[in-house]
């Protein structure tokens, strides 16, 4: 790597901060139009709900696994109206298997806001935008400089990893105070105009250039200027969030499966998976190395009485999920009826016809469990 002298007018430290720099704007505008991303799905467009649907997806999703959702919610909603006046069932289906599915209600609740509030068309303000479910500060000022060229800083985590990494900020990058010196020089770095490819530049750069592991310096139009790279700390800046143990929980899945259906559970509409449909779960009463115990067999045959008589209880490969907060390890059994009980009072499960499952709003792990299961047992076309 290339050692170069940093450039002492960009440099960011608690003491005399000024990070106003015509340079660094100017480097990532010219960079961005020679080579940035041009042809993303939700470029060259000035539509603000196609733009603010992309800054959704992308927000915790990178950019290839977010188009073909992008493009299918586009197509069976597309306009603000379309998706307000949408069934919730019918915006989580569409969301199944992105993740982080507040956002799709959040997305869902945004939409009906702006149909009812706005008329349906997305205010200008990134002040009014932030007011709205979902869209935090650095999405507000993506939204409004793509939609409607205002100049409004972002600060997402990959801004974040570059200013770091320019700047030579060596605090972590969550923590307040330094999250507060970032956003200070976001606002001052703000070019005159041009806003759009400088937005754009940052986030291109983030996320093709100075990446996380392996970044690539001799390419960077901020080499020149970069404190880490001057310093030989690219490698140690962002700063890691200091580790915690990772909570684990356990639970047990139940494929109850009768006549080519299989029995499903809306969960609440709070907490993980929060809205989507998932196989009915059962506190774990048995070892994940062990055989369903005649204890386990009892608490299933118990909690599935109103849905049927135990015929039999397969334990199947346990596997684990991993969350932001916490690690879920699944132990699923296969349970088979031997005759179904009609269900009375139980409007929170459904039995669902399994060559239906690929399109159902699942969690991905419960949907790539049932696809196998049912893949296996030739049940799926
Ligand atoms: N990540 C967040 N917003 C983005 C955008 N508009 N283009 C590419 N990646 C992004």
């Amino acid at each position: 790597m290339k050692r170069v002298a940093a450039a002492p007018s960009a440099r960011a430290d608690s003491a005399g901060e000024d990070f106003s720099d015509p340079g660094f704007s100017d480097a990532v505008i010219r960079w961005q139009k020679q080579h940035g991303r041009h042809a993303l799905p939700w470029q060259n467009t000035r539509d603000a709900y196609r733009i603010w649907l992309s800054e959704i997806m992308l927000q915790q999703t990178q950019v290839t696994a977010v188009i073909p959702y992008y493009r299918r919610f586009l197509e069976r909603f597309p306009d603000v109206a379309a998706l307000a006046a949408a069934q919730p069932e019918d915006v989580m289906a569409h969301w199944s298997g992105l993740g982080y599915y507040s956002r799709a209600r959040n997305l869902h609740r945004c939409a009906q806001q702006v149909q009812a509030q706005y008329g349906g068309v997305f205010p200008s303000d990134p002040v009014l935008l932030a007011e709205l479910p979902g869209i935090g500060r650095s999405t507000a000022a993506a939204i409004s400089a793509f939609a409607y060229g205002t100049r409004a800083a972002i600060l997402d985590g990959n801004v974040k990893r570059v200013f770091c990494r320019v700047f030579g900020i060596d605090g972590f990058p969550g923590a307040k105070p330094v999250e507060d010196t970032l956003w200070r020089s976001a606002v001052a770095l703000l070019p005159q105009s041009d806003v759009e490819a400088y937005t754009q530049g940052l986030m291109d750069l983030g996320a093709t250039i100075c990446t996380r592991s392996r970044p690539s310096c001799m390419d960077c139009p901020l080499a020149q200027r970069c404190v880490a790279l001057a310093t030989d700390r690219v490698r140690l800046l962002p700063v890691r969030k200091p580790k915690k143990a990772v909570p684990e929980r356990h639970t047990s899945m139940l494929v109850i499966t009768d006549k080519n259906q299989v029995l499903l559970e809306q969960r609440p509409g709070t907490g993980i998976w929060g809205g989507l449909l998932s196989l009915p779960e059962l506190d774990r009463l048995t070892r994940e190395d062990s055989a369903p115990s005649e204890h386990f067999e009892s608490a299933v045959a118990q909690a599935i009485a109103p849905f049927g008589e135990l015929a039999s209880c397969e334990r199947l490969q346990p596997f684990a999920h991993v969350f932001t907060h916490f690690k879920l390890h699944i132990a699923p059994y296969r349970i088979r009826l031997a005759h179904r009980v009609p269900m009375v009072g139980q409007a929170d499960h459904v039995w669902y016809p399994t060559d239906k499952l690929a399109e159902a709003p699942l969690p991905a792990p419960v949907k790539k469990l049932l696809l196998a299961v049912f893949r296996e047992a030739d049940l799926l076309p």
